[in-house]
């Protein structure tokens, strides 16, 4: 595309000015005390895609935080590209592990970007990402390059499970109408090793509560003799895996896509280095489910994982005290073919199963939702595979990730097209983390790629 590299070198701190700024606003979706900010964050987006060059913009009141849109229509005849992305973030905490402060952001040189990255909460996840498209906007109207129609739908829950989008989704099919729908809220292999994110894995998300006896008890008068909720719920959890590490919930693999040799063949040509691996995590072994590679287990796998665990004394010192009520967050991802809602079932029908007298248990269901592929021989992703060839001199590899964007699959339901998956993030940027950060090359690289995506998907339409 004619003058890429020269609007991005003479815009560059413009571009950078402005991401700073919108990302010194804490849009933490999952904190009502945030809520301002929130709703300010909308109307940040909504004036960047105006002056970026959409035509129309709205901000759309949901019984949540509101949606984005904004369109471009130059000819209905020319294919339509539905960009999705969040403005949302997720919480900060805990602080005191950040290096800065997560809403003033800064840009500082590591080893790995030596020619800075910006450091903030939400940079890379997903205001960092969702920003390159509107810059990308910009360019091509502002060269008169744009070849198609372009929507933009940005969502301020997407942390949170996306309640209000999916409603959003299902009452304005005819508004939302594409052809491909193209989302940067994933990762890359590495800067030069670029990659096609084509599968993202579904989750079910539960809380459990065990209680015991009526009230917090003496553990020198009581102890031994009744149910310590504590004791028991790390008991039952630590029944949900066996000695291989699969998951023992019955029935929980019966409808999991098994890959053939060939294909984990095939996905065991991307680049990895285990020893890099466990070194960045500073860990001396990894851990996973028996006759599978770590990239099958992060990704083509389903697994179960305890978020978080509480209950009793937790204080300063020693209290001898067996609490009344346990609890933890448990998140399950889901492969191909896995059914979120049946999953969530047969977690809460076994987990009571397990539950022994003395205690009780209940199961409250959070958000979920379905895992998703898409196809390598669409149009879509031919032309995502022919702009990162141009602008990385490589070809990419398709990758499929282990991460969650649940509404992607809703959006085939719904809206029957397919979503085209091109992430610019890596794995070190630290994304929910303290010090989460996006390098200034990923980020321009970015913005540089997406309008090629644009032109080869329109001539590829044709
Ligand atoms: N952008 C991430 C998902 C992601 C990150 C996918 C990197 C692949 C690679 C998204 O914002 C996210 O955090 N999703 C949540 C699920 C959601 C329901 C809270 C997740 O994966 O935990
Ligand atoms: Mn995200
Ligand atoms: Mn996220």
């Amino acid at each position: 595309m004619k003058n890429i590299q020269s609007y991005i070198n003479t815009h560059k701190d413009t571009f950078l000015n402005e991401l700073i700024e919108l990302l010194k606003i804490p849009s933490i979706s999952a904190d009502s005390a945030y809520k301002k900010d929130v709703l300010k964050t909308a109307e940040f987006v909504r004036d960047s895609l105006k002056k970026a060059g959409c035509d129309h913009v709205e901000i759309c009141k949901t019984d949540g935080y509101p949606i984005v849109y904004g369109d471009k229509i130059i000819d209905p005849n020319l294919p339509t590209i539905l960009v999705y992305g969040h403005y949302d973030v997720q919480p900060a905490d805990p602080l005191e592990l950040w290096d800065s402060s997560p809403f003033e952001p800064i840009i500082k040189n590591t080893d790995l970007h030596p020619d800075g990255a910006i450091f903030a909460r939400g940079a890379c996840d997903d205001k960092g990402q969702m920003y390159m498209h509107v810059k990308a906007l910009e360019f091509m109207t502002a060269t008169n390059q744009l070849p198609c129609n372009v929507k933009f739908m940005i969502e301020g829950e997407e942390e949170v499970g996306s309640g209000s989008l999916s409603k959003f989704v299902k009452e304005n099919q005819e508004k939302l109408a594409n052809d491909v729908i193209l989302i940067s809220d994933t990762g890359m292999i590495a800067k030069d090793v670029p990659s096609i994110t084509t599968g993202l894995r579904g989750l079910s998300y539960v809380e459990v509560e065990v209680t015991g006896p009526n009230r917090d008890l003496h553990s020198g008068l009581y102890g031994g003799a009744v149910a310590n909720p504590i004791n028991v719920l790390t008991k039952m959890i630590a029944s949900l895996h066996d000695a291989n590490n699969h998951i023992t919930i019955p029935g929980f693999y019966d409808k999991v896509e098994e890959l053939s040799q060939e294909e984990r063949n095939e996905m065991a040509k991307a680049p990895f280095s285990l020893d890099d691996y466990k070194k960045a995590l500073d860990i001396d072994a990894v851990y996973g489910e028996k006759g599978y590679t770590t990239n099958e287990r992060n990704s083509i796998r389903p697994t179960l994982d305890v978020n978080g665990i509480w209950g009793g004394y937790t204080g300063e010192g020693a209290k001898t005290v067996i609490a009344s009520k346990a609890y933890a967050k448990i998140s399950m991802r889901l492969v191909p073919h896995q059914d979120w809602i049946e999953i969530t079932e047969l977690f809460t029908k076994h987990f009571k199963s397990i539950a022994p007298k003395g205690v009780t248990v209940k199961v409250t269901p959070h958000h979920g939702g379905q895992g998703y592929v898409t196809p390598t021989n669409s149009i879509g992703y031919q032309a995502a595979s022919k702009a990162y060839e141009s602008t990385f001199g490589k070809k990419p590899i398709p990758q499929r990730s282990g991460g969650s964007i649940p509404i992607v699959a809703l959006f085939e339901e719904e809206l029957k097209s397919k979503t085209i998956l091109m992430g610019f993030g890596l794995d070190s940027d630290a994304i929910h983390s303290p010090n989460e950060h996006f390098g200034l090359f990923n980020y321009f690289k970015g913005i540089e790629t997406i309008p090629l995506f644009f032109k080869y998907y329109t001539e590829l339409s044709k």
